[in-house]
């Protein structure tokens, strides 16, 4: 039987302390260890979490501050810690090939020379990805800026992250992954679509319970799910006000937002448009019964709020496609592998070895991707703009990305630039069995 929903409340991770500040840069120590969680009210379920926990502890970090996390393995796996959305060197970048055995420990550096916005951290070791999250490797990492902070934004208890992903767990509140086998490394056919879990959680509790005061919150919704698209709506207007790669222009009203495996929206939802007592569900209309459902939240106090949500948020600056001198195409499609079948780019197989391009440093850049079913692409190091999907430009003023859902049978353009750091990155699929099932491909940056 799944768990009863709203029966407990919203868990805010802990924001990770640095171990020590010096020459400039925050250091963090980041333990991935096996741990007992209770997720499930009344059960124990073993999670492999940073830091012990799942979701790992909230990093909280400046624009342009050097943030340097020291992960220690006492995993019995290899693991590999990428920081998506961050403008990171290729060295720290965590290429899926770039393990930390057992026992090992190792220094990730993060100069953060990019604008405040909300990130993730994950593990993203080749073939295993998938599981190794959906056993708990993941956590926030908020980047603050002067230009926000200067903003009247809701702030402190008011600025919620929700780390929303789906699981599965057997009836001794076991996390279920029901995709290894077939004795190669990724996941197994049967699971060729991504594997879903029946129970939502949020931060890691199923389908909980916030009780907010009647003002205005700013949630961080990050989709850290293995496979599972969302389309969350409060039945009421909510005021979007970034993405993924930061701070929008202006504010945008919305009635859903639609959030992909690995995208992330910044929301601002007034509670005062809610009577004392009302409970407001925060529902998923892309799942269906129990995983309709994702979280609610109960009015229950009246509080001052001087939080604002100003016309003007942001300078955002446009890339010109037109700018581009170099064209490519990449086509996310079924194909073999193994003898079976997989998901590839470009109608091959990842090869941590092999440069599918090699992008120019500073150089604007128009990628073409094409789709046969749904695939959430993730591109690392250069954030980019959509120019258009299936021609067409998208509505509004361009915004900063990392990762965009292509829907089925789809193409989508988008500008980047890629500046900073030379070396090798990837692109991939974010749904993370499809990762596994080798859609992904590594450029170098020259
Ligand atoms: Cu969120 Cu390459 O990953
Ligand atoms: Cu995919």
């Amino acid at each position: 039987p799944l768990p009863r929903p709203y029966a407990v409340p919203l868990p805010i991770p802990e924001v990770a302390r640095p171990v020590r500040s010096e020459g400039g840069a925050d250091h963090y120590e980041l333990t991935e260890r096996p741990a007992e969680a209770e997720l499930l009210p009344g059960l124990r379920t073993q999670v492999w979490g940073y830091g012990g926990s799942f979701p790992g502890p909230t990093i909280v970090a400046r624009s342009g501050r050097r943030t340097v996390v020291r992960l220690v393995n006492q995993l019995a796996e290899p693991t590999v810690l990428h920081l998506h959305g961050g403008h990171t060197p290729a060295e720290s970048d965590g290429f899926p090939t770039d393990l930390v055995p057992p026992g090992a420990a190792r220094a990730y550096t993060y100069p953060l020379d990019q604008r405040a916005a909300t990130l993730w951290y994950h593990d993203h070791r080749m073939d295993h990805t998938g599981q190794q999250v959906w056993r708990g490797l993941a956590g926030m990492f908020l980047v603050r800026d002067d230009e926000e902070e200067a903003l009247p934004l809701p702030s402190g208890e008011r600025d919620v992250p929700l780390l929303i992903c789906d699981r599965s767990f057997a009836a001794d509140g076991s996390l279920l992954y029901p995709a290894l086998g077939g004795g190669r490394p990724g996941v197994r056919e049967a699971y060729m679509g991504g594997v879903l879990g029946d129970v939502i959680l949020v931060n890691g509790a199923p389908w909980p319970e916030l009780r907010v005061a009647r003002t205005r919150y700013r949630l961080r919704l990050c989709n850290g799910s293995n496979a599972r698209a969302y389309e969350l709506t409060t039945g009421g207007p909510i005021t979007r006000i970034g993405g993924d790669g930061g701070l929008l222009a202006a504010p945008r009203t919305a009635r859903t937002i639609r959030l992909a495996p690995g995208e992330r929206a910044d929301v601002v939802v007034d509670f005062a448009a809610y009577r004392l007592g009302q409970q407001v569900e925060l529902r998923n209309l892309a799942g269906e019964g129990p995983q309709a459902r994702v979280m609610r939240f109960t009015v229950d106090r009246d509080e001052p709020d001087d939080s604002a949500v100003p016309q003007r948020l942001s300078a955002v600056e446009a890339l010109d496609p037109s700018r581009a001198r170099v064209t490519r195409d990449f086509t996310f499609s079924s194909g073999g592998l193994h003898g079976g079948t997989g998901w590839l780019i470009n109608g091959r197989p990842f090869d941590p070895g092999r440069m599918e391009a090699r992008p120019k440093l500073g150089e604007t850049e128009v990628w073409r991707l094409t789709s046969d079913v749904a695939h959430p692409v993730h591109l690392h190091l250069g954030h980019f703009q959509v120019v258009s999907v299936n021609g067409e430009r998208p509505a509004g003023p361009p915004e900063w990305k990392d990762t965009v859902e292509l829907r089925e049978a789809q193409t989508v353009e988008i500008v980047t630039r890629f500046t900073g750091y030379r070396g090798r990155y990837v692109l991939h699929c974010h749904n993370l069995e499809h990762e596994d099932m080798a859609m992904m491909a590594a450029f170098e940056v020259v």
